[in-house]
């Protein structure tokens, strides 16, 4: 087997609050990602999926265990590892194209080739029509589309997805997520996806990582062997959402 892209070994994170108290938000995470893997990350609320996706992304590197990327270990942050944030984090002074060519401008590319990088990635998730719009002109759906081209355009290898839907409508949600499968088959990225989401988990990935309650502890790592597109009627598919149900609710109850 290929070595993983990316290996996390017995990673734990123990955060002290302003009133020293001290939170072990992650426990014991052993992890291999490989190459093009969509992996979902599915775990209830608070339970450390942000923290992980933020120790990935090296935005925080206050933590014990090891991390390794390509092999080397991880000591900062790199524009390999592309992260799309929970909240919607487009900066509103910027109109769409000016967020989404900050990694390639970051990087001191020249004018004409920012744009042309940022018109290809605005094309791929439909909203070239927009580049000189601002944020708040744009509805949540397509804040986060423009938030999955910013993070396009610098060309990760790794794209790191906190929740990049929990926030939208059901249909939206559903919008967004085909999309995102259409975009992964064209450009193979590797996906590091986090949601709380049994069904988005199914429809999506490749691997689905199932936490526990806090302190984020691995519970299960459960291959998807389903082609896509998947059909949310699909008797298998269901089996599994099911499955996965049960495991966070007897999760819930220890
Ligand atoms: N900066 C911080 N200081 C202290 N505790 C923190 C900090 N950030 C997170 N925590 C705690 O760490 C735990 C994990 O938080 P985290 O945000 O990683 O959870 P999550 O799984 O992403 O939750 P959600 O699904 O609600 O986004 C929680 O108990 C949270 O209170
Ligand atoms: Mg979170």
């Amino acid at each position: 087997m290929n070595n993983p892209i990316l290996n996390l070994s017995d990673v734990r994170k123990t955060y002290l609050t302003e009133k020293k108290e001290r939170i072990n938000a992650l426990d014991r995470i052993d992890l291999d990602i490989f190459e093009n893997d969509f992996v979902c990350i599915l775990g209830p609320s608070g339970c450390g999926k942000s923290t992980l996706l933020r120790l990935v992304a090296g935005l925080d590197r206050d933590y014990q265990g090891k991390i390794f990327y390509k092999g080397k270990l991880l000591t900062s942050s790199s524009h390999e590892i592309g992260m799309v944030f929970q909240e919607y984090s487009l900066l509103p002074w910027r109109n769409v194209i000016d967020n989404v060519v900050l990694g390639p401008e970051f990087l001191g590319k020249g004018k004409r080739e920012r744009i042309e990088i940022g018109m290809q990635y605005l094309r791929l998730v439909g909203l070239d029509a927009y580049t000189k719009s601002y944020p708040y002109e744009l509805s949540g759906g397509m804040q986060q589309r423009v938030a999955i081209a910013r993070s396009l355009a610098n060309d990760p290898q790794i794209l790191l997805m906190d929740e990049p839907f929990g926030a939208l409508d059901a249909h939206t949600r559903i919008l967004l997520q085909k999309e995102l499968l259409t975009i992964w088959n064209k450009n193979r990225k590797t996906i590091l996806f986090v949601t709380h989401s049994v069904d988005e988990a199914v429809y999506l990935s490749d691997r689905i990582v199932v936490m526990s309650a806090s302190p984020g502890k691995m519970l299960a790592d459960i291959p998807v062997d389903m082609p896509r597109p998947r059909k949310r009627s699909d008797p298998a598919y269901g089996a599994l959402v099911t499955k996965l149900l049960e495991m966070l609710e007897s999760e819930a109850k220890t």
